[in-house]
Protein backbone atom coordinates (compact mmCIF):
# COMPACT_ATOMS: atom_id res chain seq x y z
CA UNK A 1 0.00 0.00 0.00
CA UNK A 2 1.48 3.34 -0.90
CA UNK A 3 -0.21 6.52 0.60
CA UNK A 4 1.13 9.60 -0.85
CA UNK A 5 0.33 12.95 0.89
CA UNK A 6 1.26 16.41 -0.75
CA UNK A 7 0.89 19.91 0.27
CA UNK A 8 2.94 23.43 0.89
CA UNK A 9 4.87 24.21 3.81
CA UNK A 10 3.35 24.18 7.36
CA UNK A 11 0.27 22.40 6.10
CA UNK A 12 0.43 19.92 8.53
CA UNK A 13 1.43 17.34 5.59
CA UNK A 14 4.03 15.79 7.43
CA UNK A 15 2.62 15.55 11.01
CA UNK A 16 -0.02 13.33 8.77
CA UNK A 17 1.91 11.58 6.94
CA UNK A 18 3.77 10.47 10.23
CA UNK A 19 0.64 9.37 12.13
CA UNK A 20 -0.43 7.33 9.03
CA UNK A 21 2.73 5.47 8.89
CA UNK A 22 2.79 4.91 12.73
CA UNK A 23 -1.35 3.76 12.11
CA UNK A 24 -0.58 1.06 9.37
CA UNK A 25 2.91 -0.02 10.33
CA UNK A 26 4.67 1.64 7.23
CA UNK A 27 8.16 3.46 6.68
CA UNK A 28 7.89 7.21 6.27
CA UNK A 29 9.58 9.53 3.94
CA UNK A 30 9.94 13.03 4.14
CA UNK A 31 11.33 14.03 0.46
CA UNK A 32 11.23 17.27 1.35
CA UNK A 33 14.53 16.02 3.41
CA UNK A 34 16.30 15.37 -0.03
CA UNK A 35 15.69 18.69 -1.51
CA UNK A 36 16.86 20.81 2.20
CA UNK A 37 19.97 17.94 1.71
CA UNK A 38 20.99 19.08 -1.75
CA UNK A 39 20.00 23.32 -0.73
CA UNK A 40 22.71 22.98 1.92
CA UNK A 41 24.74 21.31 0.40
CA UNK A 42 25.09 23.78 -2.18
CA UNK A 43 25.95 26.55 0.16
CA UNK A 44 28.39 24.19 2.27
CA UNK A 45 30.01 24.17 -1.59
CA UNK A 46 29.28 27.88 -2.22
CA UNK A 47 27.40 27.46 -4.92
CA UNK A 48 24.67 29.23 -6.25
CA UNK A 49 21.24 27.38 -5.93
CA UNK A 50 19.75 29.36 -9.11
CA UNK A 51 22.32 27.43 -11.04
CA UNK A 52 21.29 24.39 -12.45
CA UNK A 53 24.96 22.92 -12.46
CA UNK A 54 25.89 24.13 -8.87
CA UNK A 55 22.43 22.49 -8.06
CA UNK A 56 23.46 19.29 -9.38
CA UNK A 57 26.49 18.53 -8.35
CA UNK A 58 25.10 19.16 -4.73
CA UNK A 59 22.96 16.13 -5.66
CA UNK A 60 25.68 14.14 -4.12
CA UNK A 61 25.78 14.43 -0.87
CA UNK A 62 26.07 12.35 1.92
CA UNK A 63 23.81 10.28 3.65
CA UNK A 64 25.18 11.33 7.25
CA UNK A 65 23.91 15.33 6.22
CA UNK A 66 20.12 13.94 6.53
CA UNK A 67 20.37 14.32 9.93
CA UNK A 68 21.93 17.32 10.73
CA UNK A 69 19.43 20.05 11.94
CA UNK A 70 19.86 22.65 10.27
CA UNK A 71 18.13 21.02 7.47
CA UNK A 72 14.96 22.12 9.25
CA UNK A 73 15.94 25.52 9.20
CA UNK A 74 13.97 28.09 7.01
CA UNK A 75 16.74 29.28 5.45
CA UNK A 76 17.62 25.32 4.29
CA UNK A 77 13.69 25.61 3.32
CA UNK A 78 14.26 28.07 0.81
CA UNK A 79 17.30 26.68 -0.69
CA UNK A 80 15.35 23.99 -0.85
CA UNK A 81 12.70 25.36 -2.77
CA UNK A 82 15.30 27.28 -5.24
CA UNK A 83 17.54 23.85 -5.97
CA UNK A 84 13.91 22.02 -6.85
CA UNK A 85 13.22 23.82 -9.77
CA UNK A 86 15.81 22.27 -11.71
CA UNK A 87 14.34 19.35 -13.56
CA UNK A 88 18.11 17.90 -13.52
CA UNK A 89 18.21 17.89 -9.22
CA UNK A 90 14.06 16.25 -9.65
CA UNK A 91 15.19 13.71 -12.19
CA UNK A 92 17.89 13.05 -9.91
CA UNK A 93 16.40 12.49 -6.69
CA UNK A 94 13.47 10.63 -8.43
CA UNK A 95 14.89 6.66 -8.41
CA UNK A 96 15.48 7.26 -4.46
CA UNK A 97 12.07 8.14 -3.74
CA UNK A 98 10.58 5.51 -6.64
CA UNK A 99 12.43 2.90 -5.06
CA UNK A 100 11.11 3.88 -1.21
CA UNK A 101 7.73 4.43 -2.40
CA UNK A 102 7.43 0.49 -4.53
CA UNK A 103 9.08 -1.31 -1.52
CA UNK A 104 7.29 -4.50 -0.43
CA UNK A 105 4.79 -4.16 2.18
CA UNK A 106 4.26 -0.28 1.00
CA UNK A 107 5.10 3.00 2.03
CA UNK A 108 4.18 7.11 2.96
CA UNK A 109 5.64 9.57 1.67
CA UNK A 110 5.55 12.96 2.08
CA UNK A 111 6.23 16.00 -0.60
CA UNK A 112 4.81 18.14 -3.53
CA UNK A 113 4.80 16.18 -6.45
CA UNK A 114 4.34 12.09 -4.61
CA UNK A 115 1.29 11.89 -6.32
CA UNK A 116 1.97 13.90 -9.44
CA UNK A 117 5.53 12.12 -10.35
CA UNK A 118 6.47 9.88 -7.85
CA UNK A 119 3.44 7.69 -6.97
CA UNK A 120 0.94 8.29 -9.26
CA UNK A 121 -0.48 4.56 -8.46
CA UNK A 122 -0.41 5.15 -4.85
CA UNK A 123 -3.70 3.81 -3.10
CA UNK A 124 -4.49 7.08 -1.09
CA UNK A 125 -3.48 10.15 -2.28
CA UNK A 126 -3.92 13.35 -0.29
CA UNK A 127 -3.82 16.83 -0.94
CA UNK A 128 -3.32 18.39 2.46
CA UNK A 129 -3.71 22.54 2.82
CA UNK A 130 -4.31 25.66 5.44
CA UNK A 131 -4.85 28.90 5.21
CA UNK A 132 -1.43 31.21 4.67
CA UNK A 133 -2.87 33.02 7.98
CA UNK A 134 -2.97 29.44 10.07
CA UNK A 135 0.32 27.96 8.66
CA UNK A 136 2.30 31.54 9.67
CA UNK A 137 0.83 31.30 13.29
CA UNK A 138 2.05 27.54 12.97
CA UNK A 139 5.36 28.17 12.00
CA UNK A 140 5.53 31.49 14.60
CA UNK A 141 4.40 29.54 17.35
CA UNK A 142 7.00 26.79 16.59
CA UNK A 143 9.84 29.55 16.22
CA UNK A 144 8.83 30.96 19.45
CA UNK A 145 9.06 27.62 21.56
CA UNK A 146 12.94 27.24 20.18
CA UNK A 147 13.40 30.55 21.11
CA UNK A 148 13.35 32.31 17.37
CA UNK A 149 13.12 35.81 16.85
CA UNK A 150 11.19 36.26 13.64
CA UNK A 151 8.52 38.21 13.10
CA UNK A 152 5.18 37.06 12.19
CA UNK A 153 4.99 39.11 9.06
CA UNK A 154 8.15 37.59 8.26
CA UNK A 155 7.66 34.00 8.49
CA UNK A 156 4.05 34.99 6.32
CA UNK A 157 5.84 36.60 3.57
CA UNK A 158 8.40 33.80 3.36
CA UNK A 159 5.96 31.02 3.68
CA UNK A 160 4.14 32.89 0.47
CA UNK A 161 7.32 33.29 -1.64
CA UNK A 162 7.66 29.82 -1.44
CA UNK A 163 4.61 28.92 -2.12
CA UNK A 164 4.28 30.72 -5.05
CA UNK A 165 8.19 29.11 -5.92
CA UNK A 166 6.70 25.44 -5.47
CA UNK A 167 3.10 25.96 -7.52
CA UNK A 168 4.33 28.17 -10.23
CA UNK A 169 8.03 26.07 -11.25
CA UNK A 170 7.44 24.32 -14.66
CA UNK A 171 8.92 21.03 -13.77
CA UNK A 172 6.74 19.09 -10.96
CA UNK A 173 4.39 22.41 -9.58
CA UNK A 174 2.75 21.88 -6.28
CA UNK A 175 -1.03 20.60 -7.02
CA UNK A 176 -3.72 18.79 -6.25
CA UNK A 177 -3.11 15.20 -8.38
CA UNK A 178 -6.46 13.97 -10.01
CA UNK A 179 -7.67 11.94 -7.76
CA UNK A 180 -6.40 12.95 -4.48
CA UNK A 181 -8.60 14.03 -1.45
CA UNK A 182 -8.38 17.95 -0.41
CA UNK A 183 -7.70 17.88 3.83
CA UNK A 184 -8.12 21.34 4.87
CA UNK A 185 -6.05 21.58 8.04
CA UNK A 186 -6.95 25.44 9.20
CA UNK A 187 -9.74 24.84 11.88
CA UNK A 188 -7.88 21.19 13.04
CA UNK A 189 -5.93 20.68 15.77
CA UNK A 190 -3.52 17.79 15.47
CA UNK A 191 -5.70 15.05 16.13
CA UNK A 192 -8.84 16.09 14.37
CA UNK A 193 -6.08 16.60 11.54
CA UNK A 194 -4.75 12.87 11.72
CA UNK A 195 -8.20 11.71 12.13
CA UNK A 196 -9.88 13.08 9.09
CA UNK A 197 -6.53 11.36 7.14
CA UNK A 198 -7.01 7.84 8.54
CA UNK A 199 -10.98 8.73 7.47
CA UNK A 200 -10.04 9.77 3.66
CA UNK A 201 -7.07 6.83 3.64
CA UNK A 202 -9.90 3.99 4.72
CA UNK A 203 -12.40 5.26 1.71
CA UNK A 204 -9.78 5.24 -0.37
CA UNK A 205 -8.87 1.60 0.17
CA UNK A 206 -12.49 0.62 0.47
CA UNK A 207 -12.89 1.88 -3.33
CA UNK A 208 -9.92 0.36 -3.91
O1 LIG B 1 8.38 20.07 2.65
P1 LIG B 1 9.60 20.96 2.86
O2 LIG B 1 9.25 22.32 3.38
O3 LIG B 1 10.66 20.28 3.67
O4 LIG B 1 10.23 21.14 1.39
C1 LIG B 1 11.29 22.02 1.13
C2 LIG B 1 11.29 22.42 -0.35
O5 LIG B 1 11.65 21.28 -1.15
C3 LIG B 1 9.94 22.87 -0.89
O6 LIG B 1 9.79 24.27 -0.76
C4 LIG B 1 9.97 22.44 -2.34
C5 LIG B 1 10.91 21.26 -2.36
N1 LIG B 1 10.24 19.97 -2.49
C6 LIG B 1 9.88 19.56 -3.76
O7 LIG B 1 10.07 20.31 -4.71
N2 LIG B 1 9.33 18.33 -3.95
C7 LIG B 1 9.09 17.51 -2.91
N3 LIG B 1 8.56 16.30 -3.13
C8 LIG B 1 9.42 17.92 -1.60
C9 LIG B 1 9.98 19.17 -1.41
Amino acid sequence: MIIAVDGPTASGKGTIAKALAAHYGLPHLDTGLLYRAVGRQVALNGGNPDDAGDALAACGFADALLDDPILRDEATGGLASRVSIHPAVRKSLFERQRAFATQPGGAVLDGRDIATVIAPDADAKLFVTASVDARADRRWKEMQASGGVASRESIAADLAARDERDRNRAAAPLEQAPGAVLLDTSNLNREEAIAAAILIVEAALRRG
